[in-house]
């Protein structure tokens, strides 16, 4: 698909991770900034929608797509060191799992918890990604974005982007930026960041990076799908966030799994909850939840988006109804002309 740079009414199957057939109107990649800002400028101008994609890694398309999906192959990836930083200058159609492993060979250490995660460095920065105790937060010293309103380039420093779990000023403030490219600033000094599971693989005597770095890629290996093998974009849902007080009645009532946050809220496993409700085998059509991680749904065959969209909502109904907890989607629905706002779906 990538050797050619234009193809129209296309399918979008093997564009996003979850294997929907759908089609587009024309599909572009582009390789460049200056090609990029000529494609988004004659799409503004003749009012052609228009969807930036990186992996595909994080949206469900619920039909065909009647506008330019713009695949972004912008890469490149610059080091600058500093007395005690290195900074990664990175360009945003790179993939992230390969900036992982071009750090830990350099021996640029930092990156190694965030081992495996699929996409691309632009979504990387607008969903904050995160696991095993690491978020791309922590490691972010800047965002450059092209501003469509002006077509300026703009540097937007770490603490100004508003992140969170699974979030970013580039999800509800920001519509009308491009990620282009993202500065990352890890330390000379290297120190690991421990999580719970990582006790049952290596003495923290004589941990190191490329360690943590092995032990997650064989984790997730384990227990994620393969979206090769059953399509899925990752978590569906993200995990709940309560109050103290609703965190206080529902572990007075279950054993579910919960995370204090800094904020004083409360984190909980959506996972446990979807587990626990026991849903016997549900599948509708080729959609179904993943056998050993329940906040992800899988596309088993040739599962359409309705057949998902079916199945997500009578999980997010049967949590509200049992659990009274409202499971909100993590990933980004999009429609004919661009994103849909989940809840316009499920309600
Ligand atoms: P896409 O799906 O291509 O795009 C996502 C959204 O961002 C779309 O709305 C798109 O229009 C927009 N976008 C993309 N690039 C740009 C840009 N340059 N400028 C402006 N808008 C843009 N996530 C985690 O956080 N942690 C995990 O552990 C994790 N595990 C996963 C495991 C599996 C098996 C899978 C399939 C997914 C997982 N994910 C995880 C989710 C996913 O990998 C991340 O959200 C990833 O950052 C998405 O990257 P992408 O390039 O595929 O984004
Ligand atoms: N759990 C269950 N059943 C499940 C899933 C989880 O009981 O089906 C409970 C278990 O107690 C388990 C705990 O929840 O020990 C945590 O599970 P896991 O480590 O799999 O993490 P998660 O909270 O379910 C989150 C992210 C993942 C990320 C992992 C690892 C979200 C929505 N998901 O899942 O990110 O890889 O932590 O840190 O926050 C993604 O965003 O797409 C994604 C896959």
């Amino acid at each position: 698909m990538h050797k050619k740079k234009y193809l129209f009414n296309s399918s979008l199957k093997d564009l996003n991770t979850f294997g929907i057939d759908v089609t587009a109107k024309k599909i572009i990649v582009v390789k460049t900034i200056k090609s990029l800002i000529k494609i988004v400028q004659y799409c503004k101008l003749s009012h052609i929608p228009y969807l930036i994609l990186g992996e595909g890694s994080n949206v469900l398309f619920l039909e065909n797509y009647i506008g330019i999906v713009i695949v972004n192959r912008i890469k490149g990836i610059k080091i600058i060191e500093q007395n005690k930083f290195w900074i990664l200058h990175v360009f945003s159609g790179e993939k992230w799992h390969s900036l992982v492993k071009y750090s830990l060979n350099l021996n640029i250490f930092g990156l190694e918890n965030l081992a495996l995660i699929p996409g691309r460095i632009g979504s990387a920065a607008i969903q904050n990604i995160g696991a095993y105790g690491k978020e791309f937060k922590d490691v972010c010293l800047y965002v450059d974005v092209l501003s469509l309103k002006d077509n300026d380039i703009k540097r937007i420093n770490a603490n100004l982007c508003q992140f969170s779990y699974r979030n970013s000023i580039f999800k509800h403030q920001f519509h009308d930026y491009i990620i282009l490219a993202v500065g990352i600033k890890l330390s000379k000094k290297w120190n690991p960041t421990i999580f719970p599971l990582l006790k049952n693989y290596v003495n923290f005597k004589e941990i190191t990076a490329h360690k943590i770095f092995n032990i997650i890629c064989k984790i997730r290996m384990n227990k994620l799908p393969d979206p090769k093998k059953f399509g899925n974009a990752g978590s569906f849902f993200k995990n709940p966030i309560i109050t103290k007080k609703q965190a206080f009645k529902l572990t007075s009532l279950y054993d579910v799994p919960y995370y204090p946050q800094k904020n004083g809220l409360i984190k909980i496993s959506g996972g446990w909850l979807i587990q626990h409700y026991q849903f016997k085998n549900i599948q509708i059509g080729d959609a179904a939840i993943h056998e050993t991680q329940k906040l992800i749904l899988i596309n088993k065959k040739n599962a359409t988006s309705k057949e998902v969209i079916t199945l997500a909502k009578i999980i997010h109904m049967c949590i509200l109804k049992k659990f009274n907890i409202f499971l909100e989607p993590e990933i980004d629905f999009i429609g004919s002309i661009g994103k849909i706002d989940p809840l316009d779906i499920f309600y």
